[in-house]
């Protein structure tokens, strides 16, 4: 046992001698974004995930903070906002709307449907996505009572 710490003992002080080599500066490019154009084809194939997963992960990422995981409109930042998002497990909700009102809220934002602008406009981000964009619907819809 004695050994056992002994030699560790030796390995450690002698692996960071101090004083020779000062380790390089930390300040640096950790926050550097990669520049991420929005020109992504589409055309990846399935291993970019199937679009639906894609539009999942977007409305967890980009719209859960003020819709709510569960599409209830109880996002984090709901409770500041005037109007709130809708509870898209209502019914009448989704009763009222069509497709591609939905997409054009989603695309144009709320002002552009004549709703409320804190509703971001998603275009760059949909951009030559139709694929998510549909997802998007799709995952709106599954709020929705199960027919
Ligand atoms: C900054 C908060 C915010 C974010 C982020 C956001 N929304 Fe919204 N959204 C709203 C608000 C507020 C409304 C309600 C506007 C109104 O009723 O005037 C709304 C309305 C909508 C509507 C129309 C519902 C209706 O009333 O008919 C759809 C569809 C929608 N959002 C989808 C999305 C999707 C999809 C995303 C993410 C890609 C997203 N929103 C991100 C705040 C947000």
């Amino acid at each position: 046992m004695r050994w056992l710490f002994l030699s560790f003992a030796l390995i450690t002080t002698s692996a960071c001698g101090k004083g020779d080599k000062p380790p390089p500066p930390t300040t640096g490019s950790k926050n550097a974004k990669p520049e991420s154009g929005p020109s992504n084809p589409g055309t990846g194939g399935e291993a970019a995930g199937n679009p639906d997963e894609l539009a999942k992960a977007m409305f967890r990422e980009t719209c859960a903070i003020c819709h709510g995981v569960g599409g209830k409109g109880d996002g984090q930042m709901a409770a500041n906002l005037n109007p709130k998002p809708r509870d898209y497990t209502d019914p009448a909700w989704q009763a009222s709307v069509t497709d591609e009102q939905i997409k054009t809220i989603i695309m144009e934002g709320g002002q552009a449907a004549g709703k409320s602008a804190t509703m971001p406009a998603m275009k760059s981000q949909l951009q030559g996505k139709p694929e998510v964009l549909d997802g998007l619907v799709r995952l709106i819809r599954g709020f929705g009572p199960k027919k």
